[in-house]
């Protein structure tokens, strides 16, 4: 964090972006930058120093839990807050006795695991990744699903509220079936996180979501529930099986012609961990099935059996054919 030390004590500027994040996060008074031209006040050092406290706590407690401080760094604030109600709500007051309370009641570490479920998500994430699945990988996997004559299976891993698997449906229905009329497609999606689950179900999201669904595509598939709420038609969600799993105890059988697994092994959990997922999500992968990793998180290639790079930019791999 950047400071100006030629002002006077108490009057110190810092990056106004930086700090309303931060505040943010521990406050929600905090709403406008407006408010960050007033002087620092002692509320407010006491607010940065709490955020301080949660990174140096979340950089001891993740690698406990086999997760990785680099993958939560730009998104901590989420983390951070649910934290600080936790620790309200068991009249904790700051992290050093939390950890101390882990100690002493190590069943508390299965609710501080929830609490790092990153929930970020949107419709077409990755918007480069899916036009390159749209019009030249889904077309060859279903060509080959066609030949073999059996179905096309997919799976969406750590799906949050239905963002990915819902995009592949629309992408499916709007741009694929009619080419492939005799071939059906199955999509599984699977996430540890029951409230998200609930949210797919529900299938309605805020504009900020859905924004890059292509506008045709938008026009015919949502409707308009609030002024900034926006719900997926039936015939589509139809398309989608949800099933509540932790990817670290159980997969799906495959095999699975294509993956989905965008921001969450590669970016959340350390490295030893990723390679033994990873190399089960390889043997649940058809021959030459592809997996598609957030553009951003880091793939063990040299330690995943059987999977290469099929584009690097694009975070895509391939199973060996
Ligand atoms: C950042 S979101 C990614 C959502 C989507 N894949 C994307 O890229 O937009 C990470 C998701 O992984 C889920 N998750 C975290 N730990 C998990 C675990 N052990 N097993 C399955 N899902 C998990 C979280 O609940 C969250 O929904």
């Amino acid at each position: 964090m950047s400071t100006d030390p030629s002002l006077p004590e108490g009057r110190r500027k810092f990056r106004a972006t930086e700090i309303h994040d931060k505040l943010q996060m521990v406050t929600p008074k905090y709403r406008n930058i407006g408010d960050l031209r007033k002087p620092i006040t002692k509320d407010t050092e006491n607010m940065i120093a709490e955020i301080k406290d949660c990174s140096s706590f979340l950089q001891w407690a993740l690698p406990k839990m086999k997760m990785r401080w680099r993958g939560f760094r730009k998104v901590k604030r989420q983390v951070c807050k649910r934290l600080l109600l936790r620790m309200q709500e068991l009249h904790i007051h700051n992290h050093q006795s939390y950890r101390e309370f882990l100690d002493k009641h190590p069943q508390e570490w299965e609710k501080l695991e929830k609490l790092t479920h990153i929930s970020i998500s949107r419709f077409f994430r990755d918007y480069k990744s899916w036009e390159m699945l749209g019009k030249k990988l889904l077309p060859s996997l279903a060509a080959n699903a066609a030949r073999h004559k059996r179905d096309l299976n997919c799976w969406s891993a750590g799906c949050a509220s239905g963002e990915e698997p819902y995009s592949l449906a629309l992408l499916w229905n709007h741009k694929l079936a009619s080419e492939f009329p005799g071939l059906t497609m199955h999509i599984l999606a699977t996430d540890a996180d029951e409230h998200l689950l609930q949210r797919a179900w529900q299938s309605c999201y805020p504009e900020s979501n859905v924004k890059h669904v292509p506008k045709e595509w938008f026009q015919k598939s949502f409707q308009q529930q609030e002024k900034d709420i926006f719900c997926l038609d039936k015939n589509i969600c139809q398309k989608v099986d949800f099933k509540k799993q932790d990817i670290r105890k159980e997969m799906p059988e495959g095999p699975f012609d294509l993956v989905f697994c965008k921001n969450l092994v590669g970016m959340y959990f350390v490295h030893d961990q990723a390679v033994e997922i990873f190399n089960k999500i390889s043997i649940r992968m058809q021959p030459a099935g592809i997996l598609m990793l957030g553009n951003h998180e880091p793939f063990p290639e040299r330690e995943v059996d059987s999977i290469y790079v099929f584009n690097r930019g694009l975070n895509i791999y391939q199973k060996k054919g």
